[in-house]
């Protein structure tokens, strides 16, 4: 993990595979700081599935990209939809149209 650049003020923090495991990176940040972050994850659905957790496990606010097969991208197959947890339960979201950034809590 490596610090980037900054975004709207604060530090920006990427990581990747070559930069290293971003718990590993979470694990070494002390409480303060730790409350500071909010992870904005793509990549594989298990990748996002794992950040999620991580997420969860940390109390920290996480938006995931979903990548899904799209026939038609506009809204109208229906090919593209996932499940998602809302207020009112569950439902089925096209990434095409409604995403395809979700909060991570919602879809995992
Ligand atoms: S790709 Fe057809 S509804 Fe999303």
């Amino acid at each position: 993990m490596k610090r980037s650049g900054r975004l709207l003020g604060d530090d920006l923090i990427q990581t990747t595979t070559a930069t290293g495991q971003v718990v590993e990176r979470l694990a070494t940040l002390d409480e303060r700081s730790r409350s500071e972050v909010e992870i904005y994850a793509c990549g594989p659905m298990a990748m996002l599935a794992a950040t999620a957790r991580l997420a969860r496990e940390f109390d920290l606010p996480c938006q995931v990209a979903l990548e899904e097969l799209m026939a038609c991208a506009t809204g109208g197959c229906a090919g593209c939809a996932v499940r998602v947890q809302t207020p009112d339960g569950p439902a089925m979201k096209k990434v095409c149209v409604e995403g395809p950034v979700f909060d991570a809590a919602q879809v995992f």
